[in-house]
């Protein structure tokens, strides 16, 4: 069986990453979107976000990455992708499921669903531009409002070329409502020889017990439930893998967590960040519940620093660094604007993972 880390924008990152591959399990991660709209992006753009790209295309713990790209333009996707290959991913990953409106509304995402001719456009554009031993992969919902052309979509992918195809099992109306439809993987499975990767709702051992017999996959994509429990990789291979983290192994790496965030979130946001992820931990932890109560209410990272790990380390110098990078970023238009649409992207898909409650992700999906 093989086990992905699902990408997230604005809750898994590259800090994020580096913890959960610590713990063990995942045979490979796949990065958050990177936005491509007209233009072919700088250098730094992909290393900033994937920053794994410094090292080989692995995060510390030596786990491969593979970027995702997000975007309409055939042909400025291949120019990316081509750039983005020679930087040394572990496969490029192409994303046909975000609901966004943002996104959505400037033709990228989920509502590609409805255009198979222009997402079979795009990954032979990308597979065109991209070393043939390196993968080009595809992740796609069942459809947009409905199902009508999930078919057609998955076939348009695997004639185009692509090596693999994560489906998460929901339309992108469905947002991120439970349930997932794992049996529609196993519809897809039967028109097309494509490897699939099974996502969507898996909090457990026992949902990916069932995922993986209701799709008939033998690979799975985890998401929100391994960043509620980074110990779930390992769970779901059962005996065979060393024991899962329980909060006292769990612990350091929040901290690690903290300190490495501290070096590329800004201090505005550095507590939100750590709140998102203990409001998932919160889920399994008891612990990280009473964590998370603590510092609900404070922003100023040097008094979470201090509640959460018992000393207020002094952080001005790396906020200085990064407030400063911040500025630089900002100089460069299209690449702030990119962030920007990312960040609300990111936004309101976490606030619907972080409530999880039905109608905060009906307005997030509206
Ligand atoms: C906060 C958040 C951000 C996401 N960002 C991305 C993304 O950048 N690219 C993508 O293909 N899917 C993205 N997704 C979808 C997930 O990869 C995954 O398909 C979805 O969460 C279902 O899996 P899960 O139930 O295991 O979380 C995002 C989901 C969430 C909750």
């Amino acid at each position: 069986m093989r086990i992905l880390l699902a990408p997230m924008e604005g809750l898994l990152d590259h800090s994020l990453r580096d913890v959960i591959t610590r713990v063990g399990g995942v045979d490979l991660c796949v990065s958050e979107f990177i936005r491509i709209t007209d233009q072919l992006l700088p250098e730094r753009v992909f290393t900033r976000l994937v920053p794994e790209l410094l090292n080989g295309g692995r995060t510390d713990a030596g786990t491969p990455v593979r970027a995702q790209l997000l975007g309409s333009d055939p042909a400025c996707l291949a120019d990316n992708a081509a750039l983005l290959a020679s930087l040394g991913p572990h496969g490029i990953d192409l994303n046909f499921g975000c609901p966004a409106p943002t996104v959505n509304r400037h033709r990228g995402g989920a509502v590609l669903l409805d255009e198979p001719e222009l997402v079979h456009a795009i990954v032979a554009a990308v597979r065109r531009a991209v070393p043939a031993a390196m993968p080009v992969s595809a992740k796609m919902r069942l459809g947009h409002r409905d199902e009508a052309r999930m078919l057609d979509c998955a076939l348009a992918i695997e004639a185009a070329g692509a090596s693999e195809l994560t489906v998460h099992a929901r339309t992108k109306l469905h947002g991120y409502r439970p349930p997932a439809y794992w049996d529609r993987i196993a519809t897809i499975r039967g028109a097309v020889r494509l490897p699939l990767v099974a996502n969507g709702e898996v909090w457990t051992v026992d949902d990916a017990r069932r995922c993986l017999a209701e799709s008939g996959c033998e690979a799975l994509m985890l998401g929100r439930g391994i960043v509620a429990d980074p110990g779930l990789a390992l769970a779901v291979r059962g005996a065979a893998a060393p024991e899962r983290p329980d909060w006292a192994a769990l612990r350091p790496l929040v901290r690690h967590y903290w300190r490495r965030i501290a070096g590329h979130v800004s201090p505005r946001h550095r507590a939100g960040r750590l709140k998102q992820w203990l409001n998932l931990l919160r889920r399994r932890f008891p612990e990280a519940q009473s964590a998370f109560d603590t510092v609900r209410t404070f922003n100023d990272p040097l008094v979470v620093e201090g509640l959460l790990f018992g000393e207020a380390v002094a952080l001005h110098g790396a906020d200085a660094a990064v407030d400063a990078a911040d500025a630089a970023d900002a100089a460069d238009a299209a690449d702030a604007a990119d962030t920007a649409d990312g960040l609300e992207a990111g936004r309101a898909a976490a606030a619907q993972a972080a409530t999880g409650s039905a109608a905060t992700m009906a307005t997030a999906n509206a």
